[in-house]
């Protein structure tokens, strides 16, 4: 049988297209329907009521095209929004915070784990209550990155002032001996070349997204959700606010999957 519905995929901005990335190589067969929220990027500094209705508006939308599950490929919206209100949907809702933690969790082997991720992420303390609810010995250390997300959304993946941002956010999180780093913002991977080298060979870097679409992988399996049908898959991405620079730098960072970007107004305030 299976259901050869698209998924839905959101996210502020570009941030998400690292859980497309994987998506693209782990599960090539299905359609999915990308919505970025560019008219409110960044979502780190929107208060939770803010995040609230973006969050019912985007999943609203993504219903309307009739979607099978939605991934949150948003730290944020994983960290805030998500727990609150994945029990009101009738498809599958996941996150990116489960998918880190359990990473993190496997991957440390002195208990202590850095986080970074934007400020609203890092005041819900999210991160940590997942990471110590599997292991409640572990040491979490979170990290707000500010400048993170503009510099994505700029393209700007190894110019100078990104590695001043990085040195600068993660010198902390080093003198702390942390040896294991989960990007805990989607769009964070994008900087995962100027972070390597910054962190050097000790420290493991966790990208939750590839561990997000094998969760993904699994409820599907379990409820029978796989595209199994042989006509062609679609790909479509949708923005709220700027189109012009979400094609540019989506197509910087993950190529010409990005044929096209449509600008909707979803938002009824
Ligand atoms: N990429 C999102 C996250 O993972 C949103 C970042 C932002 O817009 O501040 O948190």
């Amino acid at each position: 049988m299976g259901d050869n519905r698209p998924i839905g995929i959101f996210d502020s901005g570009v941030g998400g297209l690292t859980v497309v990335k994987s998506l693209l190589e782990k599960l090539p067969q299905e359609s999915f329907i990308y919505f970025g929220d560019t008219a409110h990027v960044p979502y780190g500094s929107k208060s939770e009521q803010e995040l609230m209705r973006y969050a019912r508006e985007i999943i609203a939308f993504l219903l309307d095209q009739d979607v099978k599950a939605i991934i949150v490929a948003c730290g944020t919206h994983s960290s805030i929004t998500l727990p609150r209100i994945s029990e009101q949907y009738d498809i599958p809702l996941l996150g990116v915070v489960k998918a880190a933690a359990s990473c993190a969790v496997k991957t440390t082997h002195n208990g202590k784990i850095g986080v970074v991720a934007t400020r609203a992420t890092v005041n819900s303390r999210a991160y940590t209550g997942e990471i110590q609810r599997l292991d409640s010995s572990l040491k979490v250390y979170e990290t707000a990155c500010p400048q993170f997300v503009p510099l994505v959304e700029a393209g700007k993946l190894e110019e100078e002032e990104t590695r001043e941002a990085v040195s600068e956010y993660l010198q902390p999180l080093l003198d702390l001996g942390i040896d294991s780093l989960v990007l805990g913002c989607t769009h964070y991977p994008f900087l995962t070349k100027v972070i390597s080298d910054f962190t050097g060979e000790g420290i493991e870097v966790i990208d939750p997204s590839c561990k997000t679409v094998d969760q993904a992988i699994d409820i599907f399996s379990r409820q029978d959700l796989f595209n199994q049908q042989d006509q062609a898959c679609f790909r479509k991405f949708y923005v709220s606010g700027n189109d012009e620079s979400f094609y540019n730098v989506g197509r910087l960072l993950i190529g010409d999957t990005i044929k096209e970007v449509h600008k909707v107004r979803i938002s009824k305030a």
